[in-house]
């Protein structure tokens, strides 16, 4: 994600100057039964501990995380003390003096730049909305990231679907959570992370088949196949993992989080990440440059350039529109002018025909690995 982010700081800008809409990057929702390492799989794509993880229900409520990026603190410092860059209203958060923080929409003043109280403030939040016995409930947490090493994103954690009710949960558990599913992910700007784990039968994934209910092609699903630790003695998951079961067009990508154990014990992201690599060296050697959570991130980021190549045309369009407006209001002002919507074409193009390079590369490389079928990139 990280080398994104400036492009898409980049570009954002311009869109801005233009005056069009930013980018609406899509959404990312995970989806899957209860426990199958959903909000593992978020966790290790922001890069941060903050997400309440477990067995049994822990999430119970939509969490709608806004990723927002901003400055570095010490660029924020010096744009605030006015000697620094041009201030703008987006980039500036005074008083705040750290590099990265959580604000909730249900507490707009607080601040929290400690991501364990973040943790504890979505605990006791759920709570709030569903009481302490395992209910369940529509209504969403807004959480909100502001950090440099984010992009501009919005992830949306669920509840896991399970389909016997529990403690105060209704009768009717297993509907009531895959509407809420649904409601999220048939919005058609929503990128599914359907996550299934290693463990049990793709073949009864919960999650490939709400996905399949709302995106029968596969455009916008991507299989994240959980838990390849826990799979028993003399079985693994190659063929799952190259599409021979059940090929989606997207990818499959294997991931090892953190276990239970891990999180009793406080492992680190960084130490998990790093063991993650060494299983698949070692149990999916041909597979291990295509698996596990970096390979998530930087397939997501590709997927997320795909969308901002297909937006590409209508900012060229918008800008050229502009350019000439401009160019006439100063004709008729009569002054020799700085044409600045050049420097604003070179951008987009500049981007346009690097990124289309690199997405032709990567689509060519897809094409004839074994990972997608032979599928094409759809996103
Ligand atoms: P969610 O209910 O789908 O959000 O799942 P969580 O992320 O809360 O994880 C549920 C439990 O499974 C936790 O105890 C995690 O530690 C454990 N877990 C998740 N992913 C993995 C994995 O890849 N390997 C192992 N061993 N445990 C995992
Ligand atoms: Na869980
Ligand atoms: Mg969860």
């Amino acid at each position: 994600m990280e080398t994104l982010i400036p492009t898409i700081n980049r570009l954002q800008e311009v869109f801005l100057t233009v005056g069009a809409e930013i980018i609406q990057l899509p959404q990312i929702v995970v989806v899957g039964s209860q426990s199958s390492g959903k909000s593992s799989v978020l966790e290790s794509l922001v890069g941060r501990d903050f997400l309440p993880r477990g067995s049994g229900i822990v999430t119970r409520r939509p969490l709608v995380l806004q990723l927002v990026n901003v400055p570095p603190l010490k660029e924020r410092l010096k744009s605030e003390n006015g000697n620094g860059i041009k201030q703008n209203a987006q980039n500036s958060y005074p008083g705040i003096k750290a590099e990265e923080w959580g604000t909730f929409l249900h507490s707009k003043n607080q601040i929290f730049t400690d991501f364990q109280e973040i943790r504890k403030e979505i605990e006791s939040e759920t709570n709030r909305g569903t009481g302490d016995n395992k209910g369940i409930s529509p209504e969403a947490i807004n959480l909100k990231i502001f950090s440099p090493n984010v992009l501009n994103l919005t992830l949306v954690d669920l509840p896991g679907i399970t389909k016997v009710p529990v403690g105060d949960q209704p009768e009717d558990i297993e509907a009531q959570v895959q509407e809420m599913i649904l409601s999220f992910i048939s919005n058609p700007n929503s990128l599914i992370l359907a996550v299934s784990p290693a463990n049990s039968d793709l073949a009864t994934s919960d999650a490939l088949k709400l996905a399949r209910e709302v995106d029968p092609d596969g455009r916008r699903t991507l299989l994240v196949v959980s838990k390849l630790d826990l799979m028993d003695a003399g079985t693994d998951a190659l063929e799952v993992l190259l599409g021979r079961v059940i090929p989606i067009r997207l990818g499959i990508i294997g991931v090892v989080n953190r276990s239970q154990h891990d999180i009793n014990t406080q492992k680190s992201l960084q130490d998990s990440m790093k063991d993650e690599q060494a299983f698949l060296q070692r149990h999916y050697p041909s597979l291990a440059s295509r698996a596990g959570s970096r390979y998530l991130a930087k397939t997501l980021s590709r997927l997320l350039m795909h969308h901002i190549r297909d937006c590409l045309p209508d900012l060229k369009t918008r800008v050229t529109v502009l350019s000439s407006q401009y160019q006439a209001q100063l004709n008729s002002y009569g002054q020799p002018v700085e044409d600045h919507s050049a420097t604003l074409l070179q951008i987009v193009t500049k981007f346009a025909s690097d990124y289309c390079n690199t997405i032709e590369g990567t689509a060519r490389h897809i094409q004839t690995s074994e990972l997608c079928g032979g599928a094409r990139i759809c996103y």
